[in-house]
């Protein structure tokens, strides 16, 4: 039963993208399928941008960052025209099935892809924002949080140093999973995360808590999508109670969806490429899977969208009791 399936990047890339292509070309070649790579994600499929993968084009990448296929945020595919276009690229090119790895905006336009034309198409949840349903972890995730650990372990030398107080912001445009494990990983002193609000208050009190304390630094981990503001934003609020504030900020930014793929992260991407090929096997369509108490899972693609993974609140109370 050979199939002609296509695999596409999309959105935010991630660390492990590159393994989970691999996983996805070696796994449909090795059942019989032809794979070919669309270039710059939903663009590439609107342009026919279609790639014959062999077993060789995946040979090396396993351990880079990045996406080998590139990848784009696509308005054309925002409309119907787009999708339409995309469509008949799919069908002259004779495929069969789409495998789409990326966070929110790439399930969204693959449901709406499915909505309107009923093609088979499966999500791997590829974010180092960690915020998609269906899944405990996304590719890249690890990752990035390793990498902003790094950062701050750095920057905390430095606060150290100079008894200062630091504002570091990391990614997580609607979701603050990463400001809440390399909050706690790093030891901060508090961490502002887009899930809770109002969290000015009880921030003041815990640095006025700390400068009793006579703490010499002080660090605040805030993520990007945090309702009060990037770090700038953040420390402008403070600064209006604590004028003697003189705080430094350092914004992480894209230094986070880089770097080699840490190993968790290349087993995650090898297992859910090789589940979506299954899937695409099985005539699933319109879902994504994940992996969930370490089991391959699979939910729709509106659920993945619109059901919200919670963060785990008890952790930023823990980080606060071990900071004291
Ligand atoms: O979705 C991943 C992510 O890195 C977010 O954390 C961040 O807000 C966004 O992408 C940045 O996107 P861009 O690279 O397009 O600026």
């Amino acid at each position: 039963m050979e199939k002609n399936i296509v695999v596409l990047t999309s959105g935010g890339d991630a660390p492990g993208m590159n393994a989970c292509i691999r996983a996805v070309v070696r796994t449909a070649i090795y059942h019989g399928f032809k794979v070919y790579g669309v270039e710059r994600g939903y663009q590439g499929m609107i342009e026919g941008l279609f790639t014959p993968m062999d077993s060789s084009s995946v040979s090396n990448i396993i351990q880079r960052g990045g996406t080998i296929i590139k990848t784009a945020r696509c308005k054309e595919f925002e409309t119907v025209e787009g999708r339409r276009l995309a469509f008949e690229n799919l069908q002259m090119n004779h495929i069969e099935g789409v495998i789409a790895i990326g966070g929110n905006g790439t399930y969204a336009g693959a449901a709406q892809f499915y909505k309107e034309f009923s093609f088979p198409i499966i999500g791997a949840p590829g974010t180092i924002d960690n915020d998609l349903y269906g899944t405990d972890y996304t590719i890249g995730y690890d990752t990035a949080i390793n990498t902003a650990l790094d950062a701050i372990d750095k920057i905390r030398d430095t606060a150290d140093s100079f008894d200062r107080t630091f504002f570091v912001e990391v990614m997580g445009r609607d979701s603050g999973f990463i400001a809440m494990d390399v909050g706690l990983a790093g030891g901060a002193e508090a961490i502002l995360v887009p899930e809770l609000h109002n969290e000015l208050d009880h921030l003041i009190g815990i640095l006025q808590s700390g400068w009793g304390r006579k703490k010499g630094s002080q660090l605040i981990v805030v993520a990007e999508g945090d309702d009060e503001g990037g770090v700038y934003e953040v420390v402008k609020k403070i600064k209006k109670y604590i004028p003697s504030l003189d705080p430094r900020m350092v914004v992480l930014g894209h230094i986070q969806r880089g770097g080699s793929p840490t190993a968790r992260d290349r087993v995650l991407a090898s297992r859910l490429g090789a589940a979506a090929v299954m899937a695409i096997m099985e005539g699933k369509e319109n879902i994504a899977v994940g992996i969930v108490n370490d089991q391959i899972n699979y939910v729709s693609l509106e659920e993945a969208i619109n059901l919200k993974k919670p963060v785990k609140e008890g952790l930023l109370k823990l980080a606060a009791m071990l900071s004291t």
